[in-house]
């Protein structure tokens, strides 16, 4: 069996002989700090890589990556990320990215078990149920899924803002501010969906917390 993994391992060293001609000091200096402003809240898609597609380099966005790009409000190792990003690395943005021909969408939209996972796409169901009339009134099913990409999207967004640890933040430090993208693997094309939210105004009922801990 050929091992095709070790030409990764080639490759990386490929990489750092790159990244050296360029700068000598290079990891040298990414060692020493991190710093980044991003939080990148994205689908573990093979094609959706956080850095490429936006272009940054290593140390600039801090990534959490599950199927489908879910905030679920019990999920520790989000929130763990979530509370390291906001209240360690002080980062700017959060930015939450979804894709156009998401499998674990589609396969949330559909009526099939696909075992374990389906109790992960429970929550993306949950989503579509909220926007049913919405989405149920759009006969063409590709146009449909895009849109409940979108949905989909702007729902985990609001899912952030009603975490403690973003309200506290915006309380006592102003930010971050959260962000809703969706990424087009056709076209290579980030889709800003302008649902941005960044303070308590942005947050409504229950789920608002009067009593900001600082
Ligand atoms: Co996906």
């Amino acid at each position: 069996m050929q091992q095709s993994y070790l030409k990764l391992l080639d490759n990386n060293k490929v990489w750092v002989k790159e990244k050296l001609a360029n700068n000598p000091n290079y990891f040298l200096k990414l060692s020493q700090l991190q710093a980044p402003d991003y939080l990148w809240i994205g689908c573990s898609d093979s094609r959706v890589p956080a850095n490429e597609i936006t272009g940054t380099e290593p140390g600039e966005v801090f990534v959490h990556r599950n199927i489908a790009n879910m905030v679920v409000h019990t999920d520790m190792n989000m929130l763990s990320v979530l509370d390291y990003a906001v209240n360690v690395l002080h980062v700017k943005h959060v930015i939450v990215c979804g894709h156009y021909g998401c499998g674990g969408v589609l396969a949330a939209m559909g009526n099939h078990q696909f075992g374990l996972i389906d109790n992960w796409l429970r929550h993306i169901k949950d989503g579509y149920d909220k926007h049913r009339t919405e989405l149920d009134a759009i006969t063409y099913n590709t146009e449909r899924a895009n849109r409940f990409v979108e949905i989909s999207v702007m729902e985990q967004v609001h899912h952030l803002s009603q975490t403690s640890i973003i309200q506290n933040s915006w309380k006592n430090h102003k930010r971050p501010s959260i962000h809703g993208w969706v990424y087009d693997l056709k076209t290579g094309i980030i889709k800003d969906l302008n649902v941005l939210m960044d303070g308590m105004e942005d947050v409504s009922g229950v789920y608002k917390f009067d009593d900001a801990k600082s």
